[in-house]
């Protein structure tokens, strides 16, 4: 059983997709371990609850955005609790801190992050007003294994969103955060189930 870590900041939608496709089994071969906030006050803690999900806080406050200092503090946490680098998966789920390149290292294409936008277009903050400015008439969302660069790495899922000509940055998230709530969860049980095989910077899903 692969055991799951999923790091979180603030809402929770998509760790809430995730642990629900737990309960409803659409993932079976991997289990929710430990959900950790680098916020203390993190609505994603009252999800983790809900489901019956440890959850805890690694406050962040006094570390800069990408420190390995704060992220072994992290690690330790997630060991603990059995998401290791052999058996584990660690989920970014609205997780608004760098990950740090050591972390990358030690959990070498077992960390996957989602970012609404079709990568490698408009990474970094408010992907969805990038879009709409840019005035594309296709936006998304990407799964991907994380790696050094900041939303880069061997894509895993994507889904389109077309862009209506009245859309708005809230309207035109909330379409995309619907489809995050479909692919994330598959993007997990296809890791779990040991379907995805990275090639160089493509990810191969087996059938
Ligand atoms: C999502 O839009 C995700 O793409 C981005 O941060 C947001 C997190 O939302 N990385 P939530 O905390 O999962 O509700």
């Amino acid at each position: 059983m692969i055991q799951i870590g999923i790091l979180v900041s603030v809402r929770g939608s998509n760790l809430e997709a995730i642990l629900s496709a737990a309960q409803n089994k659409f993932i079976t071969k991997g289990e929710a371990a430990i959900v950790l906030s680098n916020k203390p006050k993190a609505l994603a803690l009252g999800i983790a609850e809900k489901y019956g999900v440890a959850g805890m806080t690694v406050d962040d406050h006094g570390f800069s955005k990408k420190s390995w200092e704060y992220d072994q503090k992290v690690i330790a946490e997630l060991k603990s609790h059995g998401v290791t680098p052999n058996n584990g998966l660690i989920i970014l789920a609205g997780y608004m801190r760098i990950v740090s390149d050591q972390f990358i290292d030690e959990y070498h294409n077992r960390i996957m992050n989602v970012h609404p936008a079709l990568l490698p277009s408009f990474p970094g903050l408010e992907a969805q007003r990038q879009a709409l400015e840019h005035g594309v008439k296709i936006a998304g969302c990407t799964v991907h294994f994380a790696e050094k660069t900041v939303d880069a790495g061997p894509i895993i899922l994507q889904a389109q969103v077309p862009v209506r000509e009245d859309d708005t940055v809230e309207s035109l998230s909330s379409k995309i955060l619907r489809e995050e709530h479909r692919i994330y969860p598959e993007a997990v049980r296809l890791f779990t189930e040991e379907k995805l095989r990275v090639e160089g910077r493509r990810v191969v899903i087996a059938s």
